[in-house]
């Protein structure tokens, strides 16, 4: 369908050790020709990985987006850059998929999905997690449990003192809103959402565990969606001291229930048990997911590409207003703890 010329914007840790090896195992759809980077020689460096051609090294966002040659853009800024980045994007006439969050507060995201509205180019946050096959396999036993009733969401592990994202200087003086909770947490909530739909309203306490973390990096919360009613609790954290890392998904129906297990990303396992009582003696199946080793990555970067080269904007899953809602929820377990667990509905962009 052509390949796509990508111009990548912030050639960190994530842009060398995740993006370029998904473009590159994409070469019918992708190739990486420019770079730019606030610390050049880090540009340099990535442009030797990629292939990239030294005049392709730019000294700003404005030249890379100039470049007849790049026919969109890869951001991956801190949050705090990506409305402003989306702005310049649309006056160069370039689509972009930036990471997530989608932006530092809920002010700029709702900033950002209006700008991505005014336009009828491709514009998408990098939300991997909605393109998890453990995601789509998760939803094909729903059906045989419903109707379903509530959720538990559960990830949580231990605090890793030497993990390299610790060590970024804009993670540990936080801009974006939650820190961690919404570094990580949104990618969770992009999950929950995308399988059982919108939260409405919850009611949470958070609270920051570790001074490393910069804010609260630890959330309790019991959630309603907007669908079916459903009801559940959500729960994340990596702040603890040393326990198991424990992620998975449970979905209650009142004729069984199913749980996906993602403590192991590369290992994700299903299990579900299909009856409407303890009497109807169901034994619990197990099923592996075939889970792909980008974690989404790839398949995200096909469907930006469809998006892209048909000129279709809505193809594009990971849409600002999509991203806008995993944000928001971060934002209401802040205010909600901030008003000792009160219950809080979740903004509209
Ligand atoms: N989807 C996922 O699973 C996942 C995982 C990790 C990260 N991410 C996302 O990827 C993005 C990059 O994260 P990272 O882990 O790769 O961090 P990183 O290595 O610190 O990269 C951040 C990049 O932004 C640039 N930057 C930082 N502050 C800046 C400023 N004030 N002005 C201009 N540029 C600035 C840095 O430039 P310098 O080189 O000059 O510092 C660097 O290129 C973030 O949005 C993050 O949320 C996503």
């Amino acid at each position: 369908m052509g390949v796509l010329n990508v111009g990548i914007v912030g050639t960190g840790i994530f842009a060398k050790e995740s993006h370029l090896p998904a473009y590159q195992a994409l070469p019918g759809s992708f190739e990486v020709v420019a770079a730019f980077n606030r610390t050049k020689s880090k540009a340099e460096a990535f442009a030797e990985d990629a292939g990239i051609a030294k005049d392709k090294v730019f000294d700003s966002l404005d030249e890379i987006l100039a470049d007849d040659s790049v026919s969109m853009i890869d951001a991956l800024l801190p949050a705090q850059f990506n409305a402003q980045t989306v702005e310049k994007c649309i006056a160069a006439r370039k689509p972009v998929i930036l990471e997530k969050p989608i932006a530092a507060t809920i002010a700029e995201a709702k900033k950002l999905v209006h700008l991505a509205e005014s336009t009828s180019l491709p514009i998408a946050i990098a939300e991997n997690w909605l393109f998890l096959k453990s995601g789509e396999a998760l939803k094909e036993h729903l059906a045989d449990i419903g109707p379903l009733v509530a959720f538990t969401y559960n990830s949580t592990g231990p605090f890793i003192k030497n993990n390299k994202y610790l060590a970024t200087t804009w993670r540990q003086k936080p801009e974006h809103i939650g820190g961690f909770l919404s570094d990580g947490g949104v990618h969770q909530l992009a999950l929950l959402t995308d399988v059982l739909g919108e939260v409405e309203s919850l009611s949470a306490f958070t609270k920051q565990v570790r001074k490393e973390s910069g804010t609260d990096d630890v959330a309790f919360s019991t959630v309603k969606l907007k669908e079916q009613g459903l009801i559940g609790t959500f729960t994340y954290g990596s702040a603890f001291g040393s326990c198991e890392k424990s992620v998975y998904f449970k979905i209650y129906g009142l004729n069984g229930a199913v749980t996906l297990d993602l403590s192991e990303k590369k290992k994700p396992i299903i299990t579900k048990t299909v009856g409407d009582s303890a009497e109807a003696n169901a034994e619990t199946q197990t099923f592996l997911v075939d889970e792909h080793p980008s974690f989404g990555i790839q398949e995200e970067f096909l469907n930006f590409h469809e998006a892209v080269v048909k000129k279709e904007k809505r193809i594009a899953k990971g849409s600002p207003r999509v991203a806008f809602h995993h944000l928001a929820i971060v934002a209401a377990l802040l205010e909600s703890s901030a008003k000792n667990g009160a219950n809080v509905t979740i903004e509209q962009p």
